[in-house]
């Protein structure tokens, strides 16, 4: 049975790179049945619409969502990014931003499992005195026990299907309420899994780790803004943005997850077919395996690294990796 897909292509790049993620799950073999929401910065300046609860609703009946991205140069910043993409990962709780790296040429092979609906992304704070010389901005950061336990034993489960081992990021020695329950949590379930070893960094020396000595790590867990600064760094130390894939995942199942690449809607080059749309393509196929189509999620992540596909234009690279998921065998239409 097709998979019931509801693909949000947004603005800029968005729909560009969305479309040849469609293209290369259909090369694999997979039926998808899409429905297609038009959200974005785009059609808020149509007509205000964000994103309204009803669709929200729908969604939860989805097996999956697609993303490509959202924003608009002359949105006010946040409008989109709260009220579409965090309310998205709020309302469906998608608790887990998975982000894979991997560049063989370097050995760089881990994933960042970032905590997705709490932190600084909570929105606690406001304003006092706003716009006053007295004025005074907070912006808390909210860690409950539920929602870091959930995420750690996420990340140590992750590992046991990979190499094993699993470090923590965080600040303890200056964030010591918040970095010491990611820690007591973190070393709690820990003795729950003794086969996975374990290391902790402070998220300043893991920036240097990332860039001189990525092939350390396996696996990754961190909270939300650590996880959101360090990914965007994963991918300059890995190919670039233009191969960051993610997942934001609800693992309980009770909400469609969504599946997007981690670059943004680049206004400057959108309408070029210049935007390799091979992050968004490897996102698809985290959202294959998600739904338990594995083989072709491989394929499709195979596919992404081969020489083959490092083409110009976002349609050449789309079509290339297209041909060499279908194989020559149906590309050519002759055994
Ligand atoms: C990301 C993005 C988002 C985030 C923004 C657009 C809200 O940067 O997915 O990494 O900060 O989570
Ligand atoms: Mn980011």
């Amino acid at each position: 049975m097709a998979h019931r897909i509801g693909v949000i292509g947004g603005d800029g790049i968005g729909p560009e790179v969305v479309a040849e993620g469609l293209k290369v799950v259909a090369s694999a073999g997979v039926e998808l049945e899409t429905i297609d929401y038009d959200l974005g910065g785009g059609r808020y300046l149509r007509d205000g619409t964000v994103l309204p609860d009803e669709v929200v609703e729908e969604w939860r009946g989805l097996d999956a969502l697609f993303l490509g991205a959202v924003g608009t140069p002359d949105v006010p910043p946040g409008l989109i990014e709260r009220g579409l993409l965090l309310k998205m990962r709020f309302a469906l709780d998608l608790y887990i931003n998975l982000r894979p790296f991997v560049l063989a040429e370097r050995d760089i092979d881990f994933c960042v499992v970032r905590e997705n609906t709490e932190g600084a992304y909570a929105g606690e704070g406001g304003f006092l005195r706003k716009g006053t010389p007295h004025e005074i901005a907070t912006q808390g950061s909210v860690n409950t026990r539920m929602g870091v336990e959930r995420c750690v034993r996420f990340a140590f489960d992750l590992a046991r299907t990979r190499r094993n081992h699993l470090t923590l990021v965080h600040k303890t020695n200056v964030l010591t309420f918040s970095g010491d329950l990611w820690e007591r949590t973190f070393d709690e379930v820990a003795a729950e899994y003794p086969d996975v070893g374990t290391a902790y960094n402070h998220v300043d020396a893991a920036c240097i780790y990332f860039v001189q000595d990525p092939q350390r790590y396996d696996v990754i867990v961190t909270d939300n803004l650590f996880g959101d600064i360090l990914t965007d760094l994963g991918g300059a130390v890995s190919g670039g943005i233009g191969f960051a894939s993610s997942a934001n995942l609800n693992p309980a199942r009770t909400g469609a997850s969504m599946f997007e690449p981690v670059h943004g809607s680049a206004p400057d080059i959108t309408g070029m077919g210049i935007a390799n749309p091979t992050a968004a393509i490897l996102s698809a196929a985290m959202m294959l395996d998600f739904l338990g189509e594995e083989d072709a999620a491989r394929r499709i992540t195979a596919a992404c690294a081969d020489p083959a596909t490092q083409v110009e234009g976002t349609v050449a690279i789309g079509d290339a990796i297209a041909a060499l998921v279908q194989g020559p065998s149906t590309a050519a239409g002759v055994r």
